[in-house]
């Protein structure tokens, strides 16, 4: 392993970008929305106010059919007075101007035609607590958990470290993965009020394959290009990778296993085949150059900040982003393909003792 220091999460490209460019996402969270449904129907509603969580809400365009959907069944089983409150939980550095600016503005907000609804903002990391204990009656998280804290190493060789050819280097992220997901576990046990619901959906592995391999090289491929082409420097490249990969079935059951999710059981794990918008527009519409842009698009809105991260001071960070968008959406363009990714969806329920 090198040497270079490792990179932190970055949160999602701002200025509404990322509501911009996620539609991909919004079609992963699909799969969840039902158990997200279901649990609304059946948690424990004792508090005098209820609690509801978006952890890794990022800029909330996607958070508003969940929640809206979660409302829509507790208010009929709550009455009208009680009030709820949503917490939207993101890193320190995330646009929650966005956010607050959609709840306000837009028709698809869960706060228009709701009454006693109080969303607020957390800019904190969701790998320790971020609420009062017991407050929490129903967890949501989309499209956030294959993010880590960090990347424990440098990734001199990939833009992913489960991609590196350097077998130490995949095992230190499989390490990270576990030490973050038993984290995030452990505060939600502390969050979650008795008989309280967390649905979560994030990016899986498939039984043979990541799944991601196919947009992460093409990803990777176009910061070499842009390399090669004397816009950043091969030194930069090493330092460049971003701190996210799907978890596997047996990654997702070990603090389960073993004790670390203490007062949480898993009711609920699946892996399913994520689906691709992109594709299915393309079919229809026969425009490789739009496939290739919205997937270039959407790896900027995601990808773009923690990559960029790593670049030496003073480089100008949105040409770099400008030229290896459009190597990428010219390389997806060339070969158009499907994706074949895995969705986790998953239900954990608080087991703790009023
Ligand atoms: C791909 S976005 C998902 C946003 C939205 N939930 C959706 O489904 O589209 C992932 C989000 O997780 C956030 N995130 C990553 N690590 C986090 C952490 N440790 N604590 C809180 N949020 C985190 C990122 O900043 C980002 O906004």
């Amino acid at each position: 392993m090198s040497s270079a220091a490792p990179s932190l999460a970055a949160a999602m490209q701002g200025g509404g970008y990322y509501n911009r460019n996620s539609a991909l996402q919004a079609a992963n969270l699909g799969s969840a929305l039902p158990l997200l449904v279901a649990a609304a129907g059946e948690v424990a509603t004792d508090g005098a106010i209820i609690g509801i969580a978006d952890y890794g809400a990022s800029q909330g365009r996607n958070s508003m059919a969940p929640v809206a959907a979660a409302i829509d069944v507790l208010r009929p089983r709550i009455g009208p007075d009680r009030a709820i409150n949503v917490s939207h939980i993101d890193l320190p550095s995330n646009d929650f101007t966005s956010l607050f600016s959609l709840l306000d503005e837009d028709p698809a907000s869960y706060l228009a035609g709701r009454e006693g609804i109080y969303p607020a903002a957390i800019g904190r990391s969701h790998f320790g607590q971020v609420l009062p204990a017991n407050s929490v009656d129903l967890g949501w998280s989309s499209n956030a958990l294959h993010w880590m804290s960090r990347n424990p190493c440098p990734v001199p060789d990939h833009g992913w470290g489960v991609f590196s050819g350097d077998a130490a280097v995949r095992d230190a992220i499989d390490a990270q993965l576990d030490a973050d997901w038993a984290n995030f576990l452990r505060a939600r046990s502390r969050e979650m009020r008795p008989g309280a619901r967390l649905i979560c959906q994030f990016m899986g592995r498939g039984p043979e394959t990541h799944g991601f391999e196919w947009m992460a090289n093409a990803f990777w491929q176009s910061w070499m290009d842009v390399a090669d082409a004397g816009l950043l420097t091969r030194e930069e490249l090493t330092r460049i990778a971003a701190p996210s990969a799907g978890r596997s079935v047996a990654q997702i059951e070990a603090p389960f296993r073993d004790g670390r999710a203490a007062g949480l059981a898993l009711v609920d794990l699946a892996v399913v085949r994520a689906p691709d918008p992109y594709w299915a527009a393309f079919q229809e519409s026969g425009d490789a150059a739009r496939l290739g842009q919205v997937w270039a698009d959407m790896m900027r809105a995601a990808n773009g900040p923690s990559f960029a991260a790593a670049l030496d001071p003073g480089r100008d960070r949105g040409a770099v982003l400008d030229a290896v968008t459009g190597r990428l959406a010219a390389r997806i363009a060339a070969d158009p393909q499907q994706s074949c990714s895995y969705n986790v969806i998953m239900v954990i329920e608080s087991t703790k003792t009023p």
